[in-house]
């Protein structure tokens, strides 16, 4: 047996029920874990073999319970490349998830807004990516247990998902914006010129997460959604410095209305 199998039934014999739904859930956005009724925690240091997050004040675990009534699995603390990870460690807690049978993934990760029209606080449906972070994760032996050789990335981000989404954010009064995510490594952040070259590349937001994750979830056939949160423009966009704090601020009132928005959209997900 080899170690994600291993993995695969030490989480089983930890849960009673069968997640339909996967969560990520990104940097300052990890108090949606708090609203997960009926919660098993599983930290992820009692996983043999699973990777642990250095980053200190991380959480580190899943939490296995429901939303809306449905089942979920949901990740409080997610893996990053400029971490030191392997790709294929970043992407192994989706490939857990989707031998637990989960179907749908709905990730959300802290952004820098490109795209001139976007605020600090704005909330962007992902509609699809740019890779830059200069690999891919499926490079390597193809696992036929998790999809083909060549998968196709037409609609990485499910088009049903995304205006069930949209409908959802009508519904509870969330506004959202729509747009290309482009991930890079980091850590450092971007220069202003390369800002400059990404939003002629067609991108809206910068980020360092997602991307493997996303891809990893297409590869078996899961349909994602995604959600960044702006916390603060992109390199060189605006003249004045914004504090942290004001960027914090904006990233806590918007977290809860991403909150609401996520925990509607899950209680009106199709049946699968
Ligand atoms: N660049 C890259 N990643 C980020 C940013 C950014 O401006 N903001 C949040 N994550």
């Amino acid at each position: 047996m080899d170690k994600i199998e291993k993995m695969l039934d030490f989480l089983k014999s930890k849960i009673d029920i069968s997640p339909e739904t996967g969560i990520i859930l990104g940097s300052g956005l990890g108090s949606l874990g708090e609203k997960i009724e009926n919660p098993t925690y599983i930290d992820y240091k009692d996983i043999d073999g699973f990777p642990v997050s250095t980053a200190p004040g991380h959480k580190g675990r899943f939490i296995v319970g429901t939303i809306s009534g449905r089942p979920v699995i949901c990740m409080q603390g997610r893996f990053h490349f400029y971490e030191g990870y392997d790709m294929k460690d970043i992407v192994l807690p989706v490939r857990l998830m989707h031998l637990l049978g989960v179907k749908n993934l709905i990730v959300t990760n802290a952004a820098g807004g490109i795209n001139k029209d976007f605020n600090v606080g704005d909330l962007m449906l992902i509609n699809d990516h740019i890779n830059f972070m200069g690999t891919n994760v499926l490079i390597g032996k193809n696992d036929e247990r998790f999809g083909v050789r060549f998968p196709d990335m037409s609609y990485a981000y499910n088009p049903d998902l995304r205006a069930l989404a949209k409908k959802c954010a009508e519904a509870v009064g969330v506004e959202v914006k729509d747009g290309v995510y482009i991930g890079c490594t980091g850590p450092s952040y971007e220069t202003p010129a390369e800002i400059r070259a990404f939003r002629v590349l067609g991108a809206d937001a910068v980020g360092m997460s997602t991307v493997p994750e996303v891809i990893a979830a297409n590869h078996c056939k899961m349909r994602v959604l995604a959600f960044s949160l702006i916390s603060n423009m992109a390199s060189g966009i605006l003249d004045q410095t914004l504090t942290e704090e004001e960027v914090l601020e904006a990233g806590r009132k918007k977290a809860e209305e991403m909150q609401k928005l996520i925990i509607k959209i899950i209680g009106e997900l199709p049946n699968v």
